[in-house]
């Protein structure tokens, strides 16, 4: 297929972990990509502790590896103006968009009465309010384009039940599995689905951040994780960045599918 007849992919988050895996996957099926990472956070206030997060030079490695039909943007789903500039470099680079995958995400676990309000700002800033951000931005660049198109949120099944430490991301997760139900409802008439992906546990960055949060005294992080999954997966293997791009790609796909949070979990929301 010519480059210009492929359809264009935008993932925020697409230099890591899930979202990286579902570029990977797009990728090999001929779309073009817009992969967005965040490279400077802006404070230290979040999961990294830091606030060069390096999530822009890893979507420039992810698309240097795809090639040509990629390109890299620095992006904060938490920021409008940014999120907004992100359409328009996709736009300026390949005319349209097509799909959008917003798999950007942070993660911290804390006991309600240590939680300040500055880390729940965070975890709700960039997963709950980057999430309305991108979709909202998302909708008008595909109406003005003619409408129809795909949007893929990736939520959590945090976004079903909740789990003791994390009430900020399971709050989050829950607001996007309501929103992207909502959204569906609104623009279900213009050819354009949203759904939600609600992964189990996949072992990416962010569990490596989890594994010492959850660890018990005296265990080792790969002991941690080990548990994590025994405790929550009744398949009891963890779920992979290969197994997020197979659903993305289904939803990247389905017409008739639109509203639907669906659980890629090993059974860990049965
Ligand atoms: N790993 C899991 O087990 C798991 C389970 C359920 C849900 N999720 C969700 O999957 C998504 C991807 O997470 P992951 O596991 O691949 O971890 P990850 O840390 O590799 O991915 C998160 C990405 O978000 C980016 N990011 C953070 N803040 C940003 C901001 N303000 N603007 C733009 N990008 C920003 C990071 O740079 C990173 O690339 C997240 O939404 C996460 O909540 C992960």
């Amino acid at each position: 297929m010519a480059d210009e007849e492929a359809r264009v992919a935008l993932v925020t988050g697409g230099g890591t972990g899930i979202g990286r895996g579902i570029a990977l996957g797009f990728a090999r099926e001929g779309m073009r990509l817009a992969l967005a990472g965040l490279e400077h956070a802006p404070s230290a206030e979040n999961q990294y502790e830091r606030s060069h997060i390096g999530g822009y030079s890893a979507a420039q490695a992810v698309a240097s590896e795809i090639g040509r039909r990629a390109i890299a943007i620095d992006a904060d789903v938490a920021d409008a103006g940014s999120v907004d500039a992100m359409f328009e470099s996709c736009l300026d680079a390949f005319g349209r968009v097509d799909v959008v995958v917003n798999a950007a995400g942070v993660i911290t676990a804390r006991p309600i009465a240590e939680m300040s309000e500055a880390e729940w700002d965070n975890i709700m800033d960039v997963n709950a309010k980057g999430t309305f951000l991108v979709n909202r931005a998302a909708i008008i660049r595909m109406r003005a384009q003619g409408g129809g198109g795909r949007i893929i949120n990736i939520a959590s099944i945090a976004g079903k039940f909740g789990s003791a430490t994390l009430s900020h991301y399971c709050a989050s997760k829950f607001a996007v599995v309501g929103f992207t139900n909502a959204l569906a409802k609104e623009v279900a008439r213009e050819g354009i689905t949203v759904n939600c992906i609600c992964p189990g546990i996949v072992g990416t960055q962010m569990w490596t951040l989890l594994n010492d949060a959850f660890a018990e005294p005296g265990e080792t992080p790969e002991q941690s994780y080990a548990r994590a999954i025994e405790r929550l997966i009744p398949q009891g293997i963890p779920q992979t960045e290969e197994d997020m791009a197979v659903l993305a790609l289904y939803l990247a796909n389905a017409p008739h599918v639109t509203g639907q949070a669906i659980n890629l979990d090993g059974g860990a929301s049965l």
